[in-house]
């Protein structure tokens, strides 16, 4: 009988690739988890040589990439394919796709459709979803179909209009203590880890030491299981002003718009293109074109 290499069964890790239930262990060491968004090859690769543990690739689009004022307007198709960019560019990372506004709202059916497109044509690893109360439903049922399902709460840029804008959310005892019914509400509906927005450092760590999945924090304070940030945040790349949240890690804006008025103003003084950008060609194909050209001219 000759053997044939074996193709890795449908629902397992590609070679190499983090897989999901090393995440809960990372919790039980106490080993913080990175986590950054990412929405193209390119910062797909990247972030994956910088060794981040996860990718988001967030709704944030809309705004980061798309120039929209605020994360509603991303769409199913186009975040289709940022994630199948992500995906050609991150090997290890798991790479979680960002259901955007209105591809779960509808049913748990609709939700259920549009998470498995995100599988079968971005080969997302898993999803991520906004809000509980009705995003509980979904979570049962995408889970139960066999959807890896990141949860998110706090802040949820989704619905910033409803929680009265883009603000800190659990600041009174009440609702902090809202906040850690639905962290224990996602738990048991089986997401794997949960994403904690803007959320009082204390409200946050609680609700880490209270789940058994992992909790990662944007705004949230160092007492949880692992940060987010956003790419053009981290990079200084988003000229729309960052929260204060952000840490910036470089002024990239600075350094391309540098490099690109240095380019524009070569061409404009003919410094570019210089000999070794051109292309020769023997001296005897130049001079039959060269005489071919001239009888014509
Ligand atoms: O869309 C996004 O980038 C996010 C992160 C801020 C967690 O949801």
């Amino acid at each position: 009988m000759t053997t044939r290499p074996r193709k890795p069964a449908p629902g397992t890790p590609a070679p190499g690739k983090l897989a999901l239930t090393e995440l809960a262990e990372l919790k039980a060491r106490r080993q913080p988890i990175a986590m950054i968004t990412a929405y193209d090859a390119p910062s797909g690769r990247l972030a994956d040589a910088a060794g981040a543990d996860i990718l988001l690739v967030g709704d944030s689009a809309a705004m980061t990439v798309l120039g929209h004022d605020s994360t509603v307007p991303a769409t199913m198709d186009e975040m289709i394919v940022l994630t199948r960019a992500v995906n050609r560019g991150a090997r290890r990372p798991l790479v979680v796709a960002d259901m955007p506004f209105g591809s779960f709202q509808i049913s748990d059916e609709k939700a259920l459709g549009n998470a498995i497109r995100f599988l079968k044509e971005a080969s997302a690893d898993a999803v991520k979803v906004e809000g509980a109360g009705a995003t509980l439903s979904r979570v049962r049922a995408l889970v139960g179909a066999g959807v890896p399902t990141m949860g998110h709460i706090g802040l949820t840029p989704q619905s910033a209009t409803m929680l009265g804008g883009f603000k800190a959310q659990g600041r009174t005892a009440e609702k902090a203590r809202r906040l850690v019914e639905d962290a224990i509400a996602l738990e048991a509906a089986g997401v794997f880890a949960l994403v904690l927005e803007a959320v009082p450092a204390p409200v946050a760590a609680r609700i880490t030491e209270l789940l058994s999945i992992p909790t990662i924090g944007i705004g949230a304070g160092a007492g949880c299981d692992g940060q987010v940030l956003v790419w053009h945040d981290l990079l200084g790349l988003y000229e729309g002003g960052s929260p204060r949240f952000v840490k910036q890690y470089a002024d990239l804006a600075t350094e391309i718009t540098r490099a690109v008025s240095a380019y524009v103003s070569d061409v404009r003084e003919r410094r570019f293109p210089e000999e070794q950008h051109t292309y020769s060609m023997p001296d005897e194909e130049l001079a039959l074109f060269e005489s071919w050209t001239t009888d014509r001219v």
